[in-house]
């Protein structure tokens, strides 16, 4: 993990927030390579999610809504952790994870009676700051989902099942965030919320944690590391019939990554018995006015970041060298190509070099680097996971020809120009 923590900062991914200040603890920033590969991530999800199916329409709630929302979806009464003050030193412990219920693993100071803390970050809406302007910080983006039930049924007209599909960030004051970006107050999730007839619930849950198993596998996570755990149903939320996590080795051992589950009809009758708006779905075939169930796929933006960039992670000997390469999936690297001319003391290298470096970016994501002897500059692109280095030299020249080398296995190709878009794009896409 610390091996991870390191190559994030000194290589741009991902840095302690407010840095300067001291850090804002378990808050993190991402950074030229981070937010990247983040785009890249949510992208892939999008596209398997949204794009390539028939059934599924994207949405984007905003991150503020009515307070009432989060009475009826039960997050006002059911979000809360147990927490116990140290009377000492003012820390604070959830209380499932103390051994002794009375002394602080800290300073072993006095611990209060434990009592409920919710999750939910609250502020006030406008400038007054009182009890009637109070307002959350969305603790997760399902329920901008639910809220739209009927905008959708009214606007799309769409038949059952279908889906929405939603990437947004979510807030909740964890009392032990940790494990670097794991678990944080702040962070995106990617959410989806599938409206089925009660008697597909079953088989549409089934199939869904199939598919979500298999997008991490299809973006080239080792099968090793990946795990489905159904859960046993003494710890299914309130509102969930069945749910599995899907749950990935990371350094510190197994956890969710995300969690698919089968919420029945819970929420769309919550909203409609606190709204007053009818929720249900009229089904023109049989006449039936139903509440769909719902299905729900989550994951975790910032957690399956970290996964991919542990799962990516290798250390190889190259003769008396150790060469640190993030073997990350294609799709997922946040930089495709580098244009690294061999002498930067050549004017026409160098110009030769900036103009296939400029041709190059307009296709795909492209960096100029001469800033160093080519070893250094390849084990740079290396580490942040490039997939190809153009290599140009005095040859290039005279027969028009670039090294392309390979990110996985350092073999090089000698290219003509004139042929470097197309090869490249052919392994790309
Ligand atoms: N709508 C259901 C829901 O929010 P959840 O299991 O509480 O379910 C779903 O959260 C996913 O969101 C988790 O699997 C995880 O990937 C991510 N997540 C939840 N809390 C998080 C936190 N504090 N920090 C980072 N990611 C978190």
């Amino acid at each position: 993990m610390e091996k991870i923590v390191s190559l994030c900062k000194r290589r741009g991914f991902i840095f302690q927030s407010s840095d300067i200040y001291g850090g804002l603890s378990n808050t993190w920033d991402y950074g030229p390579y981070g937010v990247e590969l983040k785009n890249n991530l949510k992208r892939a999800w999008w596209k398997a999610n949204v794009y390539e199916r028939y059934d599924i329409m994207g949405m984007d709630a905003a991150i503020l809504m009515h307070p009432k929302v989060w009475e009826a979806s039960g997050h006002v009464q059911n979000f809360f952790d147990l927490k116990s003050d140290c009377l000492s030193c003012r820390k604070r412990f959830k209380s499932e994870d103390l051994k002794d219920k009375n002394k602080c693993p800290e300073c072993a100071g006095k611990l209060t009676e434990s009592r409920p803390f919710n999750l939910m970050f609250k502020t006030y809406q406008g400038p007054v700051e009182e009890s009637g302007n109070e307002i959350y910080m969305r603790p997760e983006t399902a329920q901008g989902m639910f809220v739209n039930f009927a905008n959708i049924l009214d606007s799309r007209h769409p038949k059952l099942p279908f889906g929405l599909a939603q990437i947004g960030k979510s807030f909740r004051n964890e009392i032990t965030p940790g494990n670097f970006t794991f678990r944080t107050r702040e962070f995106e999730q990617m959410e989806i919320e599938y409206f089925v007839k009660p008697l597909d619930a079953e088989k549409a849950y089934n199939e869904w944690v199939d598919a979500r198993y298999q997008w991490y596998l299809n973006l080239g996570i080792n099968k090793n590391n990946l795990r489905l755990r159904p859960h046993a149903k003494d710890e299914l939320a309130h509102y969930a019939a069945s749910c599995t996590d899907i749950e990935y080795n990371f350094p510190f051992g197994w956890s969710e990554l995300e969690g698919v589950a089968n919420r029945t009809d819970f929420d769309l009758k919550q909203h409609a018995e606190h709204s007053g708006k009818e929720l249900t779905f009229f089904e023109d075939s049989t006449k039936e006015k139903f509440y769909p169930y719902i299905i729900e796929p989550s994951g975790g933006v910032d957690r399956a970041l970290l996964a991919f960039l542990a799962d990516a992670y290798n250390e190889e000997k190259v003769k008396e060298d150790t060469r640190v390469v993030l073997k990350i999936h294609k799709d997922l690297a946040p930089t495709k190509v580098a244009v690294l001319p061999l002498l930067r003391n050549r004017p026409e290298i160098v110009e030769l070099a900036k103009k296939i470096c400029r041709d190059l970016k307009k296709i795909m994501v492209t960096v100029y680097d001469d800033t160093g002897a080519i070893g250094k500059l390849y084990r740079r692109q290396d580490e942040v996971g490039t997939l190809f280095c153009v290599t140009v030299d005095v040859q290039s020249l005279e027969d028009k020809q670039v090294t392309v080398r390979n990110r996985d296995t350092m073999l090089q190709d000698r290219i003509p120009v004139e042929n470097l878009i197309k090869y490249l794009s052919d392994k790309l896409i």
